[in-house]
């Protein structure tokens, strides 16, 4: 299967099925591999997303060659490839023909008539090629690369407007705000996660999978082991976990997780740092961050109710 030939059919798959495909970051071999052997050993279906920033870092041939190589090595797990946050056509245009068959754009801090506009240019061209696209109306809080919105300017998804704009643009996916916030430092200003949205949402728009982005719980214990071994992570802060499979049962089909990444990554690498001042192997700092990688996406599988969903 590896990376589907049909990713709406996955996508309708999980909206049908009650269930959410994690869309988790990658941005080098190691994160690749944690997440892909996790849906191996869950079967579940996975999304991997590249941002443009992972793309710049990594070389998008690279992060590409590594998912091919992971296709391969674990070919009953259907992947979704997508370009998470595009920030022009152009971007959409370079992930499409590096072999994507999923992108984003994100016109949401345009005004309506923009991204309406923005969105349509890239369904156009990406429909024509048999890829997806996920768009998004409202705006959420946090820190992306090329916006920065303070929580309290964040605009929820407004139903009547989202019901417009998939009329008009005919996107795939629709990335709602809803509460979250990307990073590790969400609900500073007390807010939380609008699940009532998500139900007006999903009754509002039948069969359109919606997006969760900002969806990482940032762990406690993670946060805990980073400012044990000289990190300071003080007031970190996620969506509960709870909340996100509540979400998962009203109609949100894709789950973004990051930050959730980086935060076991930065806790295992400080760990063995700080208990053994002499390690100057990668393999000895890098193994161990990818065991506990997996272990948590394990789980995020768990929590969106993805676990056994692979369909042969
Ligand atoms: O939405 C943001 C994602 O966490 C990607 O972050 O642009 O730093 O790679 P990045
Ligand atoms: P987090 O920062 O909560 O992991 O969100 C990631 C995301 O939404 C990527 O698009
Ligand atoms: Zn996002």
């Amino acid at each position: 299967m590896a990376i589907v030939k049909n990713p709406l059919e996955l996508m309708m798959d999980a909206y049908r099925g009650g269930y959410a495909i994690g869309a988790f970051n990658v941005n080098n071999m190691e994160i690749s591999q944690a997440i892909v052997s996790a849906h191996a050993a869950k079967k579940a279906p996975v999304i991997l997303q590249l941002s443009k920033g992972a793309r710049k870092y990594a070389d998008t041939n690279m992060l590409m060659a590594i998912i091919h190589a992971l296709a391969k090595q674990y070919p009953e797990v259907p992947i979704i490839v997508h370009q998470d946050h595009g920030d022009s056509f152009e971007t959409c245009k370079s992930a499409i023909e590096a072999g994507f068959n999923s992108v984003m754009i994100d016109a949401s801090h345009e005004n309506f008539e923009n991204n309406v506009r923005i969105t349509k240019e890239v369904v156009d061209y990406a429909h024509g090629k048999n890829v997806i696209v996920e768009a998004e109306i409202g705006q959420l809080g946090g820190i992306e690369e090329h916006v920065s919105v303070d929580e309290k300017n964040a605009r929820l998804t407004d139903p009547d407007e989202a019901k417009k704009f998939v009329a008009q643009t005919k996107c795939d996916t629709l990335a709602c705000a809803i509460g979250t916030s990307h990073g590790a430092y969400k609900f500073s200003s007390d807010g939380k996660v609008d699940v009532e949205r998500v139900i007006v949402l999903t009754k509002i728009l039948p069969n359109v999978p919606l997006v969760m982005h900002g969806s990482s719980s940032v762990p406690q214990e993670y946060v805990k082991v980073v400012n044990q071994y000289g990190g300071d992570l003080a007031g970190a802060r996620g969506v509960d976990e709870s909340t996100i499979s509540e979400a998962v049962k009203y109609g949100v089909s894709k789950v973004n997780i990051d930050t959730d990444l980086r935060l076991v990554m930065t806790a295992m690498i400080r760990k063995v740092f700080m208990e053994n001042p002499r390690e100057f192997d990668p393999r000895k700092y890098l193994g161990p961050a990818r065991d506990e990688i997996q272990k948590m996406v394990e789980h995020k599988i768990d929590v969106l109710n993805a676990a056994g969903k692979i369909r042969y």
